[in-house]
């Protein structure tokens, strides 16, 4: 849930206002992911001693609050402790951290870098939680360690240092830094992305991971290099000693403006970056590193992938938030999601999805017992709107799972079922628990996720990639969208292709195509849902009542403006509104109906008749040009906002984007940060 970055440059002359600016940048690139505290270390001098031996050691700058008051403050410290921007290195190693807290409040002792104490002799940045923290600290003490911090973290630095300090004092003046590591990981247990950097060890890095992400950038800088074909080879990096610069990241954003070639680092590795090459070592049996005999490492010879994630999909460009930018660029991020997927005309006239990653199976989820799709917050709701169209064109029954709630009571989950994982991310902590158990019960287990080469892509049996492109804001929007597409292709691919379904599943094809213009077109509700947001900046509460398709649209417009703007809302199934929430509707709480048409909207139209009866304070969600069918007073009874209408499974896509356009307005009219919401981060990689 934090964000880790490293820097190294090998044979290539930077000076250090040049790396530290490259450790902040791709700080603030990692800043969704956690906006706490964050920090950094870099070298102080790289000066000769009495004895011609090159010194270096490690400062640390940690800082509370995002990162440009680090930046402020490494500035300032810069400044008071004298140490030259324009000092020159040939090699230069730094690593840095943006944090989501998790143990110990966001604090400059609970930031990291972590350190093995006076001197920096060992120091960590780390993404995820190491869960037999308290074991570990409990032995480290016993053995002299004074521990300041709150955080697991601070176990890894002072276990190395344990590990190094044995090491040498039984005569292994040798070990080298990777053999520290490697001992290190095999006492931690939990999920964890790590970088160490080490006086003892200066100008190199060591990187390991196990469960949470992380990346290699290679930016080769020599003129062969540029002239040469395409240069992809892991080895051959591993042996040249060419100018190079190193990059270490939990995710494209910090590494795609300075190279694309990337090497995703796998669950086990050890990556040791030294002297311009990279060596990667693995445990020969992965479950050695928790706590079983340490097997001999081997050493591993991957090739480096090329980035498709291009560096303008990472800035804001006109839009003042990702936000904003991201609900703006539906349209084309719808586009992106069916390109190539969806085909129609040609020879036979025929309409059909086609979706590579499933189609191999498409007939085993077509055989299986029970469709279960689990998920959390928003990829749950998608989920949840592409449901229907699931069950009724696959006629297999769809159940739906919060992933953890399936987790906290094991729920059943058999060998018959086709498991669904739907994630942004492809790598939220309960999602992944989930997905293991489904493993383990031997359900076919698909992902549906954005990010290629992440863990619930890498673990499912097959899966299918939603392609909206990078989602930077906290708050999803364009990536649920997506989803929800793509669910609804995916109930196209598996659905029977009987005769008497077929006008459906061709009206549903002509509708996707269609679809990005309609977005278009609804995206200019933006004023009209400022001027809404006007009205409702002061409440304390509202509520959303949907029901068949748009049950979704209530609980994810809800959820959105819950978690950005602050303000109370609940999404609520309008079925259920007799049951007892229609105890809180007076004239002054807001409620928006989501009204559009589909099979349930004459029920619609009851429950807001009802709603009026008790003086509702009405916002109704309609059709173009139902205003009247929905407003039983006339308009002085209720405000209505108009949408397009479109294909009843695709009218969730539409009624969404109202919602999160108000949501963002009545964000930033309340003066909060849209893109960084209060104790939020992207991707929560923990429990
Ligand atoms: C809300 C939001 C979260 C995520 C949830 C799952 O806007 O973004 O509710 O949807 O944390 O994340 P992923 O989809 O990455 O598994």
């Amino acid at each position: 849930m934090c964000g880790i970055f490293a820097y190294l440059n090998y044979n290539v002359k930077r000076d250090r206002r040049f790396i530290l600016e490259i450790l902040f940048n791709g700080l603030r690139r990692l800043e969704y992911r956690g906006y706490d505290s964050a920090g950094i270390s870099i070298d102080s001098s790289s000066s000769s001693d009495p004895n011609g031996q090159l010194s270096f050691s490690p400062l640390v700058f940690r800082q509370e609050g995002n990162i440009d008051s680090l930046v402020k403050s490494v500035y300032k410290d810069v400044a008071s402790i004298k140490l030259n921007l324009e000092e020159l290195f040939c090699v230069h190693a730094g690593i840095a951290h943006t944090r989501w807290a998790t143990h110990g409040e966001p604090s400059p002792k609970n930031s990291h870098p972590q350190t093995s104490g006076a001197g920096n002799e060992f120091l960590v940045v780390h993404n995820g939680v190491i869960t037999n923290y308290e074991v570990l600290k409990e032995t480290l003490t016993r053995h002299g360690f004074n521990f300041e911090s709150e955080t697991d973290t601070e176990v890894i630095p002072k276990l190395a240092k344990y590990v190094f300090d044995k090491a040498t004092e039984e005569g292994d003046q040798s070990v080298t830094f990777s053999l520290v590591v490697l001992e290190v990981m095999r006492h931690l247990e939990g999920a964890y992305a790590l970088i160490f950097k080490s006086h003892h060890y200066p100008n190199e890095l060591i990187a390991c991971k196990r469960g949470s992400p992380l990346l290699l950038g290679v930016k080769e800088l020599s003129e062969d290099m540029h002239s040469g074909a395409p240069f992809l080879d892991l080895k051959f990096i591993s042996e040249n000693r060419h100018p190079k610069e190193l990059f270490l990241s939990s995710d494209a954003s910090a590494i795609v403006e300075h190279t694309k070639k990337v090497l995703v680092i796998e669950d086990g590795e050890v990556v040791h970056l030294k002297d311009g090459g990279v060596s990667i070592l693995k445990f020969e049996n992965e479950k050695g590193i928790c706590g079983n005999a340490l097997s001999r490492p081997s050493s591993v010879q991957r090739a480096l992938s090329f980035l498709e994630m291009e560096v303008e999909q990472i800035n804001k460009g006109k839009y003042e938030h990702y936000m904003q930018k991201e609900i703006h660029e539906q349209p084309e991020s719808l586009t992106t999601t069916m390109r190539g997927r969806l085909k129609r005309g040609g020879s036979t006239k025929a309409k059909t999805v086609l979706l590579g990653g499933l189609k191999d199976h498409i007939k085993s989820i077509r055989r299986s017992r029970r469709i279960v799709f689990i998920g959390c917050g928003t990829s749950y709701n998608a989920a949840l709107a592409a449901r229907p169209i699931i069950e009724e064109l696959s006629g297999v029954p769809v159940t739906m799972e919060i992933a953890s709630d399936l987790v906290d009571r094991q729920g059943p989950i058999y060998r018959e079922d086709t498991a669904v994982f739907v994630s942004q991310s492809g790598e939220t902590a309960d999602t992944l628990l989930a997905l293991e158990y489904a493993l383990e019960n031997g359900a076919l287990c698909v992902g549906i996720t954005n990010t290629v080469g992440s863990a619930i892509a890498r673990n499912t049996h097959c899966g299918i990639h939603i392609n909206a492109g990078c989602e930077i804001g906290v708050a999803s929007t364009k990536a649920y969208t997506s989803q929800i597409v793509v669910m609804a292709m995916l109930a196209l691919a598996i659905g029977d292709d009987a005769i008497s379904s077929q006008a459906r599943r061709e009206a549903i094809i002509d509708g996707l195509f269609d679809l990005p213009n309609k977005v278009r077109e609804v995206l200019k509700l933006d004023q009209e849902m400022k001027e809404l947001a006007k009205l409702l900046i002061a409440e304390q509460s509202l509520l959303v009542f949907g029901r068949g398709y748009n049950f979704a649209t209530a609980l994810e417009g809800a959820l959105k403006v819950k978690e950005v703007s602050l303000m109370h809302s609940e999404g609520m199934l309008a079925g259920e509104m007799k049951h007892g929430p229609l105890a809180l509707v007076d004239e002054n709480l807001p409620i928006i109906v989501i009204a559009t048409r589909d099979a349930c909207f004459s029920k619609q139209q009851s429950v807001i008749q009802q709603l009026h009866a008790r003086k509702g304070r009405l916002i109704v969600v309609c059709s173009k040009g139902d205003a009247a069918a929905v407003c039983p007073g006339g308009s002085s009874s209720c405000r209505v906002i108009e949408v397009p209408q479109v294909e009843d499974c695709l009218q969730p896509v539409v009624n969404i984007i109202p919602l999160q356009l108000l949501a963002y307005h009545l964000t930033v009219l309340r003066g909060y940060n849209v893109d960084q919401p209060r104790n939020l981060a992207k991707s929560v990689t923990t429990q």
